[in-house]
């Protein structure tokens, strides 16, 4: 994605100095977590710095929790509008491109990543390029990679999920629409059962499922750990959003323009990787200091028995994701 930053910078700044004045463009931001969360708040900074930066020539307005679509329906909005004035933004994660990118479903191979610092090595660099490829032709022109974290899984029962296979059996996990999520519940010896996020709470209330996977910004933003009993610090795979906007729209923006809304996103993104390492370990204090879910470290030898369970996954994915591209990444990584 700097690629794409650096590209666009290319082009003269034009804007600066410029008089206020009525927008010319607006850009609906669409997102399914709350206001408070690093993508919510990386979305707020983006438009205010959009504003700022193209003199009100661009308005971006955000609709938080899912008020606008939810991010299925989003990305399918995004691909049928033709309006050259008006555009639709989104931040889905990047689990919820699997329609349209098999590349993009790398980022869920559990125990890819070891912590932030892996992620954001693999983001930076040519390969974040190689994986978003082809959007474009599916009508999305991918932006950025925001952060909200590594992910934990919570659970309602009277142990905390620590030893696949035993702990997972017979219990239901609500995951995102990942067909190698699905997997990972299977291989831990779980059932997954897909749902769209706005639905969990409700879900985890009323026993539809037993369990979730999540970023602890979302568990607590969502109240889920009010409605679970143990969280099993898992950090077992990134939730990580690939910012996206209608391929057209962005393509018929004067060039100008483009650039000043292209530097408010590198800006934004910048502060997002800083409001998610806050929420990291500020969302996980709040949770462990309320009255509801206990949050249960994990040993070394607990986490590799679920990196051995979940295993499998990665031979199934192989082929479809692309060989190359998952050494090229190892790699990177250094493995
Ligand atoms: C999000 O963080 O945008 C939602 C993640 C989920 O569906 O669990």
């Amino acid at each position: 994605m700097k690629t794409l930053f650096r590209a666009l910078l290319l082009v003269p700044l034009a804007l600066a100095g410029m008089q206020a004045q009525a927008a010319d463009y607006t850009i609906k931001f669409s997102h399914v977590v709350a206001p408070g969360t690093p993508k919510g708040k990386a979305a707020v900074l983006f438009a205010d710095l959009v504003d700022k930066k193209t003199n009100g020539r661009v308005k971006v307005e955000v609709f938080p929790n899912s008020q606008l679509y939810n991010d299925n329906k989003v990305l399918e909005a995004m691909r049928l509008s033709s309006s050259k004035t008006t555009g639709l933004m989104a931040a889905p994660s990047l689990s919820k491109f699997v329609k349209f990118s098999k590349t993009l479903q790398t980022f869920d191979l559990p125990y890819l990543f070891n912590d932030i610092n892996d992620v954001h090595k693999v983001v930076d660099s040519p390969l974040m390029d190689r994986m978003a490829a082809g959007l474009d032709k599916k009508g999305l022109r991918a932006l950025t990679v925001w952060d909200n974290g590594m992910k934990v899984f919570s659970i309602k029962g009277d142990k905390p999920l620590m030893n696949p296979p035993a702990d997972f059996n017979g219990m239901k996990f609500r995951i995102q629409s990942s067909n190698i999520a699905a997997s990972m519940i299977k291989n831990l010896g779980g059932t997954p059962q897909k749902l769209p996020f706005k639905e969990v709470y409700t879900a985890l209330g009323q026993g539809v499922v037993d369990g979730q996977e999540n970023a602890w910004s979302n568990v607590y933003s969502k109240k889920f750990h009010e409605v679970q009993d143990y969280i099993s610090v898992s950090n077992h795979s990134y939730l990580g959003y690939l910012v996206v906007v209608s391929d057209e729209f962005w393509g018929n923006l004067p060039a100008d323009i483009r650039k000043q809304v292209a530097a408010a996103l590198e800006e934004a993104t910048a502060a997002n990787r800083r409001f998610a390492a806050a929420a990291d370990t500020g969302d996980r204090k709040k949770i462990e200091n309320s009255k509801y879910a206990k949050v249960v470290d994990m040993t070394n030898a607990q986490r590799a028995a679920w990196r051995k369970a979940t295993a499998p996954v990665w031979a199934e994915f192989r082929n479809e994701i692309g060989g190359d591209l998952i050494d090229d990444v190892n790699k990177l990584l250094g493995r």
